[in-house]
């Protein structure tokens, strides 16, 4: 299965998914493989970290323009490719998409993000002429834990007017740990902290079962 987290936006957290969604994988002894098709890195810098350590490990693959190919080609040799884009409307992007089973938009609850997903889903649609299978969620990530705060509830209510993607129920709150994961090769689930393995497992079960 291709994984792939794409958007059009910078800083949502695309990253912290796949690397996330990727050492939950593995330490459930899944096949998988990681390509990081940013330039950025940061997902290739997460699985360096991870190799001096005595974690389970993984493969990561860097790779940049035309990605169709060489993703269909690893989704034969590996149970799980998980795509990490850059942010915004690459040829990563559109040609990743053009191979992926699944592509999971990160977003956080603030209108200038939720302003880009109407453009994503154009996206999306265009490679569903090709590729009509493919499936796609919004996941609302970095959102405040503070219940007061409406922000939540109003990015909820304006993602519901778009049935051509799935908002998943699963929110990935603001947390620390998901920095301090990302900076030292860890996943979440590896790590001390409940709340945020807990929504790590929610997303990967929803995905996986929808
Ligand atoms: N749920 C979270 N809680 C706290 N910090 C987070 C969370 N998700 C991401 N971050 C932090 O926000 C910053 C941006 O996250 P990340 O690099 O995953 O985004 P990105 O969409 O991949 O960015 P880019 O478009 O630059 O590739 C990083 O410093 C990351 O550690
Ligand atoms: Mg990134």
């Amino acid at each position: 299965m291709i994984i792939l987290i794409g958007s059009k936006k910078g800083g949502v957290g695309k990253s912290t998914l796949a690397t996330n969604i990727a050492a939950f994988l593995i330490t459930k002894g899944k096949d998988i493989v990681l390509v990081d098709s940013d330039r950025q890195s940061t997902s290739a810098n997460w699985a360096h970290d991870r190799s001096e350590s005595n974690l389970p490990q993984l493969e990561c693959v860097r790779q940049y323009d035309n990605i169709r190919k060489t993703l269909i080609d690893l989704s034969r040799r590996y149970e799980h490719v998980i795509v990490d884009c850059q942010g915004r409307d690459s040829i990563e992007l559109r040609t990743g998409l053009l191979a992926a089973d699944i592509c999971i938009i990160p977003c956080k609850p603030s209108q200038p993000d939720l302003d880009t997903i109407p453009i994503m889903i154009g996206v999306i649609n265009t490679a569903r002429e090709i590729n009509e299978n493919l499936k796609a969620f919004c996941v609302l990530t970095m959102t405040p834990t503070n219940h007061t705060i409406t922000e939540k509830a109003d990015s909820i209510a304006y993602l519901d007017d778009y049935p051509d993607i799935k908002l998943l129920n699963t929110i990935i709150s603001e947390r620390k740990v998901y920095r301090d994961a990302i900076a030292t090769g860890y996943g979440v689930t590896e790590m001390d902290n409940d709340k945020a393995k807990l929504e790590i497992e929610s997303l990967i079960m929803e995905i996986m079962t929808w």
